[in-house]
């Protein structure tokens, strides 16, 4: 059985919170693959040059995502994520993933519209920009560092600009996307909001 679930939206929306509980829910594998764009960032932040990295990437780059999860890296993805040979060097790994037998849930920017624009199920996860950042705020207080929240809103608003106003398959919701804003809504109703989705697309 193939299934393939398409969550695409701004950082700290939800995303990997809602992909990962739909993956678990459904016995799918899930993944994030923003961490693909951080660990060619990272290895940018190291000297190499992004186009290189992208194509040498290999399984030892994503063994430690925490090391990934921090701003500067963040920043970094979203710099080499606007290069067209990057994007191109990082697709056919994400689609094979996609159509792997048992089903998967991606989640980034661009799936639903460039990478599986036939995905059975395709969400648009979104929040505010000032959710977003105290969400982020609070996840990285809880691993021991602290930056202030202008820091993290300031971070967030540059990386929504730079993945919206890209030329290379910028950040929009695909036409045939369910937008799911997250800004009101508890983390428990956001995950039922996306398991009801899929749950109904799996019966017809
Ligand atoms: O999702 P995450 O915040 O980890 O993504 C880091 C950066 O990687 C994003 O800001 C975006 O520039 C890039 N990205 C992308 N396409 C994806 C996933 C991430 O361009 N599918």
């Amino acid at each position: 059985m193939r299934f393939t679930v398409a969550i695409d939206g701004p950082a700290a929306a939800g995303k990997g919170t809602i992909g990962r509980a739909v993956a678990d829910r459904f016995g799918f594998a899930h993944l994030d693959t923003g961490l693909l764009y951080r660990a060619v960032g990272a290895r940018l932040l190291r000297g190499e040059r992004a186009i290189d990295a992208a194509r040498g990437l290999t399984p030892d780059d994503l063994a430690n995502p925490d090391a990934l999860r921090i701003p500067d890296v963040a920043q970094a993805a979203s710099k080499v994520a606007v290069i067209p040979e990057v994007r191109e060097a990082l697709l056919e790994f994400q689609r094979a993933f996609a159509h792997r037998i048992g089903g998967a849930v991606l989640d980034g920017r661009d799936i639903g519209t460039v990478i599986c624009p036939r995905a059975e199920v395709k969400l648009f996860v979104t929040a505010s920009p000032e959710v977003r950042a105290q969400r982020r705020m609070e996840e990285m207080a809880a691993k021991g560092i602290d930056i202030a929240y202008d820091d993290v809103l300031a971070d967030v608003r540059a990386r929504d600009a730079r993945d919206t106003e890209r030329a290379a398959a910028p950040m929009v919701a695909a036409e045939d996307a369910v937008t799911l804003d997250t800004s009101d809504l508890s983390i428990a109703a956001a995950i039922a909001a996306a398991v009801d989705l899929v749950a109904a697309r799996r019966e017809t």
